[in-house]
């Protein structure tokens, strides 16, 4: 069982646009082609903070419209809010706030010896991070620059340093890198 961050993020460092806009990304590669579904058949909890779980309930739940579609997991999901957000029916989500480490523990008990996804933002896996619970970055670099935005992890992890284990190549849009948190792996 590992604690996975897995993102995309701009070349320059950021998963979002300041106003959380991703039309960036989705022109990038397509989703099917790329590690995303072997990754996600691992998963057995995620986590996120209250903007990521806003986006989806925004664009792809899209909450309130005549279409409404489903939330797209079926693992259970942990969301860090301090406020009262919108629930959704039927799903597997647990709103909860503060210290990330009874959360975890709770995470792996649900998980069934399955991986952990750390879905964002990056302030929130930063927190995951200085508990020393964060064990890898998947980390997907799209070929654009924001200039601006959401960061990509808000910490300064230099000595010792990540450790690189595989780059991979997705068409012109997306070059994934790989990390290993020292000490975790
Ligand atoms: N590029 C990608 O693949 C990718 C992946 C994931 C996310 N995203 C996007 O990136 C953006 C991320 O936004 P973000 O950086 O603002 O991060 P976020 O983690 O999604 O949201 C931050 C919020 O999470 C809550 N939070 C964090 N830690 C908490 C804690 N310990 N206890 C209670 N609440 C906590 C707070 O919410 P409250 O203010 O509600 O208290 C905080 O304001 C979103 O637009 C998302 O859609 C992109």
């Amino acid at each position: 069982m590992k604690t996975q961050y897995y993102t995309a993020a701009s070349l320059d460092g950021f998963i979002a646009t300041l106003d959380d806009s991703l039309a960036w990304l989705f022109p990038l590669a397509d989703i099917n082609a790329t590690s995303y579904p072997e990754f996600i058949k691992h998963v057995g909890a995620l986590a996120m903070g209250s903007a990521t779980y806003a986006w989806i309930v925004r664009h792809v739940v899209k909450l309130g419209s005549t279409t409404p579609g489903a939330w797209p997991y079926h693992q259970p999901a942990w969301v860090f809010s301090r406020r009262e957000l919108p629930r959704l029916a039927g799903a597997d989500i647990r709103f909860v706030q503060g210290d990330v480490r009874p959360i975890h523990a709770h995470m792996r008990a649900a998980a069934q010896g399955k991986n952990l996804w750390l879905v964002g933002g990056g302030g929130l896996v930063g927190q995951f991070y200085d508990a020393g619970l964060l064990d890898e970055l998947i980390i997907q670099i799209g070929s654009v620059t924001l200039g601006a935005g959401k960061p990509l992890l808000p910490r300064q992890i230099t000595s010792p340093s990540l450790r690189l284990v595989s780059v991979q190549h997705y068409g012109p849009g997306l070059a994934e890198l790989r990390y290993e948190v020292p000490g975790r792996a």
